[in-house]
Formats: structure tokens, C-alpha cells, sequence
């Protein structure tokens, strides 16, 4: 048996199956109460990337919520986007008892000597976003459709510049990727190309930077301020004579630097139109500059629906149940397909954003004022 608890239970077993049950429910939060789906006082560790988005910070305490429904303590900690406090956050966690884990990845690939630390100790561990790669010991991916993430944000470039309804440009774009150390930045870069790269090809889209491959157009730690120097430099070396159309950005907080460079360099007057500029987690800054015309779409991904698939992951595991998963193909992490369940992302602009957000409840009007 994979787990404490169920190694726990198949020892009291051997004595007497109800003395077990009544040991357990002795150990849950409610004092002798059995929780429902068992969780018996057990403590899940969660550990997010970092607090200066907003999105991690919805994510931790949604995924709070959703344990302390199902009757699970929990302890939370953000690694501030520094990969060393990351491991030690979840080494202290170790350390201290917790029964499993939830991580959403700061550096993908260094994780894996603390994540055999909870192997050792029976712990399960849930990849939260993010895949952890290069480990045997992740037992469970709970995530969006990475690369429908970028085919939605390259299509929306297509559609909007025109290209499927027969205008030919060209046009120009420039591209934006994530972080290198976050498993989802190739798939959301090969998404989108999936799409933009007929067009390139035909010379309708026109990158004036010559940089297309992956690893000249990634943003470390996804931050806002190296996207902004990277489009200040981009609009001095490749745009003095021409003006940009389209920029392809993978998250809301790095198109808010894309926008900045842009307004700097006199865009968003009536002489220079903003670009089509993507991106993603529907963030509150940048629905409210999509509304104001600035940001053109994002692609909301909803958080709550996330915490729910990585807390029932959880609370399988540790009831010795088979979590539910809808993909057992896609996420391969160099040593082991990671079953997974991938939830849907859906394209947001000014047209749909009252239907998406709004009537699913993931905003109100009032916040979006
Ligand atoms: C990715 C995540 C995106 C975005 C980005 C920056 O891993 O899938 O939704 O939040 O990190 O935080």
C-alpha cells in the first residue's frame, strides 16, 4: 500500500477492522466525528510559486478552501519565485508530518532529491499547474490543456489581424514565451505556433526580430519588467520604420510590460493602434485593461475548478482510491507519464468577457470597475 494512512490502516486491520475505524475517527479535527471523505486530521502541504501574482494567490487559498471542506488541516507557503526556498518550504513540510502535497513548481527540475524525501515518507504528491519533471516520485498532474492555451491565443491573433477571412498582410508580430524552467512554457510557444507558423511561412505574419525559437523569446520567472526591456528593445532594433501588429504574450502579467513598452514608444494613440496583445489568467489589472481597450484578450483558466481537481486528487489518494484523470498520454516528465486531468481554458476579449467571467462568477461587474 502506497500511503501511511492506508499502511496505518492495514496494520489495525490484522487486529480488529472497527477498533481501526474508531481509532481514526478519534484522530480527526471534529474529535470522533468521521469526516467526510476521511480525512482524519490529516495535514496537506501546499506549496505555490509565488505571491506576486495574483492568480497563485487565488490559487492558495482556493485550494485551502476546497481541503477544509473535505475536513483536511493544511499549511501554506509561497516560495517567493526563489527554487532554493521552494525545496526547504517543503523539507520543513516534510519534516513536520504532512500527509501529502500539492506543488505548483517554481524551477521544474529541482524538486527531485526533497520529492524522494516524500517518497520516504509515504507522502503523496500532487503537481498543481505546473509538471514537475525528471522524478518518478509525482503522483498526480491536475492542469489546464497547456497547448489549447496557446492555439487559443495564436488563433485569436489570426482571427483578429483577419488572416482567416482572406486579408493577406503582411503583418507584423513578435512572440513571448514564459519562463524556461516551467514545463507549461513550451506547450503554451508550441500551441500558439501551431497556428501562427502556416501564416509566418506564407509571409502573411512577418517577425521583423528574426526571433522565433523558444529559447530566444522566454521571460524568466514570467516577470513583467524583462518582457517591458525586452519590447523596448525590440521597438528600437526592429521597429523605427514599421510598426508592430501583433504580439504574442503567454500571461497577463507579462503582457502588462509588453503594454507599458508599447505606450512608451506612442502606441495606443490614433496615428500607432495597440497590437493585438494575448495573454492569460484573466487577472483582474488585465480584464479591466481589456475593457479599457488597451490588452485585447487573455485566456481565463478557472482557478476554483483547479483547487477542486487537486484536492479530490488528494483526498483519493489518501483514501487509497484511484483519483479521477482524463489524460494519461500527453504528460510525460522524462521518467514516467504522469496521469493528469487537464481542464478546458477559455479565450477571453471585450466581446465575451461579461459571458465568461461574469455569469460564471469569477468576477462581478463591481470588480471590474
Ligand atoms: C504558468 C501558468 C500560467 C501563468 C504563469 C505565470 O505556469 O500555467 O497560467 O500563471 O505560470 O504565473
Amino acid at each position: 500500500m502506497r500511503n501511511r494512512r492506508a499502511a496505518l490502516a492495514a496494520v489495525a486491520s490484522a487486529a480488529s477492522l472497527a477498533l481501526a475505524l474508531t481509532a481514526c475517527g478519534q484522530n480527526s479535527e471534529g474529535g470522533g466525528e468521521e469526516k467526510k471523505g476521511g480525512a482524519d486530521g490529516a495535514t496537506i502541504g501546499v506549496a505555490m510559486p509565488t505571491k506576486s501574482s495574483e492568480r497563485w494567490i487565488s490559487d492558495g487559498a482556493n485550494v485551502v478552501k476546497e481541503l477544509k471542506s473535505k475536513g483536511y488541516k493544511t499549511k501554506l507557503v509561497y516560495g517567493e519565485d526563489d527554487p532554493d526556498q521552494q525545496v526547504s518550504q517543503i523539507e520543513n513540510m516534510i519534516t513536520q508530518g504532512v500527509d501529502a502535497l500539492i506543488v505548483a513548481a517554481i524551477d521544474n527540475k529541482s524538486l527531485n532529491n526533497v520529492l524522494q524525501q516524500a517518497k520516504d515518507a509515504d507522502i503523496p504528491v500532487i503537481s498543481y499547474d505546473r509538471l514537475i519533471l525528471g522524478t518518478e516520485n509525482v503522483d498526480y498532474y491536475a492542469s489546464f490543456d497547456n497547448e489549447k492555451v496557446g492555439e487559443l491565443q495564436g488563433s485569436y491573433i489570426v482571427d483578429k489581424l483577419g488572416l482567416e477571412d482572406g486579408k493577406k498582410g503582411p503583418f507584423s508580430i513578435e512572440l513571448f514565451a514564459g519562463s524556461n524552467d516551467d514545463n507549461n512554457t513550451k506547450y503554451f510557444f508550441q500551441g500558439a505556433m501551431n497556428v501562427l507558423k502556416p501564416h509566418i511561412d506564407k509571409g502573411e505574419l512577418v517577425v521583423r526580430s528574426k526571433q522565433t525559437a523558444l529559447n530566444q523569446v522566454t521571460t524568466l520567472r514570467w516577470d513583467g519588467g524583462t518582457a517591458q526591456k525586452r519590447m523596448d528593445d525590440l521597438l528600437t532594433s526592429s521597429y523605427r520604420s514599421a510598426k508592430v501588429d501583433a504580439v504574442l504574450s503567454p500571461y497577463d502579467g507579462i503582457s502588462i510590460g509588453i503594454l507599458s513598452a508599447l505606450k512608451s514608444d506612442g502606441y495606443g494613440t490614433g496615428a500607432k493602434p495597440m497590437p493585438v496583445v494575448t495573454g492569460q489568467d484573466a487577472e483582474l489589472a488585465s480584464v479591466k485593461s481589456i475593457i479599457a481597450g488597451d490588452q485585447t484578450q487573455t485566456v481565463y483558466k478557472d482557478l476554483r475548478k483547479l483547487a477542486k481537481v487537486a484536492s479530490n486528487m488528494v483526498d483519493a489518494a489518501l483514501n487509497d482510491k484511484k483519483p479521477e484523470v482524463n489524460d494519461t498520454k500527453s504528460y510525460d516528465n522524462g521518467v514516467k507519464v504522469v496521469p493528469a486531468y487537464l481542464l478546458q481554458p477559455v479565450s477571453v476579449d471585450k466581446d465575451n468577457y461579461k459571458q465568461a467571467l461574469v455569469d460564471d462568477g469569477y468576477y462581478t461587474e463591481n470588480d471590474l470597475k
